[in-house]
């Protein structure tokens, strides 16, 4: 096993047992709002720390970015450690079992390593550029459903951006009327690795953050999927857009989403 992989498992296990241990056992002063409809916990906050212990521990010299403390280490690093302490709060929150913990290593700006671990089901999905992608050290692929029709497709709702709601609507009913069934499931890591996993056919969502999808997006395309931006382009840790599943399928997801794409949107996803 990569060395660099066996860390981050070893962190993403560490911060598992913070988060089943603390179930049902959150003190709800201790809950913050960051922003609307975007809270943070004690939990999240100690799983994180459990991991950044380990990983500096192992790497003093890689640099992080981590969901609740932001950036540590020098911006000059090759490698950069991109954390998800606890991917589904607002579920975890509400006793709601599906969350996870995600890890995604950097090299030089491009996904090197991903770990997602369901700690209450106690999965684990890695990935390593170049190796594959693994659920249980077991080999895992996305599925090669080629058309909508028969797709389970996952997805997020646009909760904290309010421009996104009439697009994102106007998608998720063209999407509803075409597939078998999308599923909103609340942790968007996982959602990734059930792509990766060919549990889901396809995901997309608007406004997700690096740490959200650092790990996924690898786990994906080590899978043989493909993962861009609502338009096919590669910024996607950049933007925040993300559209992920096999490449037939992809296109098809495009093809649907696409009428529903302002110009401002699809300006911001083309980047200056
Ligand atoms: C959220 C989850 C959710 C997604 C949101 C994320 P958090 O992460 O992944 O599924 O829809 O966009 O912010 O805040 O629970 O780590
Ligand atoms: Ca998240
Ligand atoms: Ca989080």
């Amino acid at each position: 096993m990569d060395p660099m992989l066996t860390i981050a498992i070893r962190a993403a296990r560490a911060a598992g047992d913070v988060i089943a241990r603390s179930l049902g056992r959150v003190d709800p002063r201790k809950i913050t709002a960051k922003s609307r409809n975007d809270f943070v916990s004690e939990v999240d906050r100690q799983a994180e720390s459990e991991i950044i212990y380990i990983l500096q521990r192992a790497y003093p010299s890689h640099g992080i970015l981590a969901e609740e403390t932001g950036r540590q280490g020098r911006h000059s690093e090759d490698y950069l450690w991109v954390i998800d302490p606890l991917d589904g709060t607002t579920n975890f929150l509400h006793g709601f079992p599906q969350f996870a913990v995600s890890i995604g290593l950097l090299y030089r700006g491009v996904p090197e390593a991903g770990v997602i671990y369901d700690p209450l089901r106690q999965e684990l999905f890695t990935a390593k550029r170049g190796s594959g992608a693994t659920l249980e050290n077991r080999r895992i692929r996305v599925t090669n459903s080629a058309t909508l029709q028969g797709a389970l497709l996952g997805t997020g709702f646009p909760f904290k951006d309010q421009r996104f709601v009439d697009p994102y609507l106007g998608m998720l009913k063209d999407l509803i009327r075409d597939t078998a069934g999308i599923r909103r499931a609340g942790s968007a890591a996982l959602d990734l690795a059930y792509v990766a996993a060919g549990r889901l056919d396809g995901f997309w969502e608007m406004g997700l953050q690096p740490w959200d999808m650092a790990a996924g997006i690898l786990m994906i395309r080590e899978a043989g999927g493909m993962v861009t931006d609502l338009t096919g382009g590669e910024r996607v840790m950049e933007t925040g857009y993300v559209l992920a599943a096999n490449p037939k399928l992809h296109q098809a997801m495009r093809d649907a989403i696409a009428p529903h794409l302002s110009e401002a949107l699809r300006r911001e996803m083309a980047g200056p």
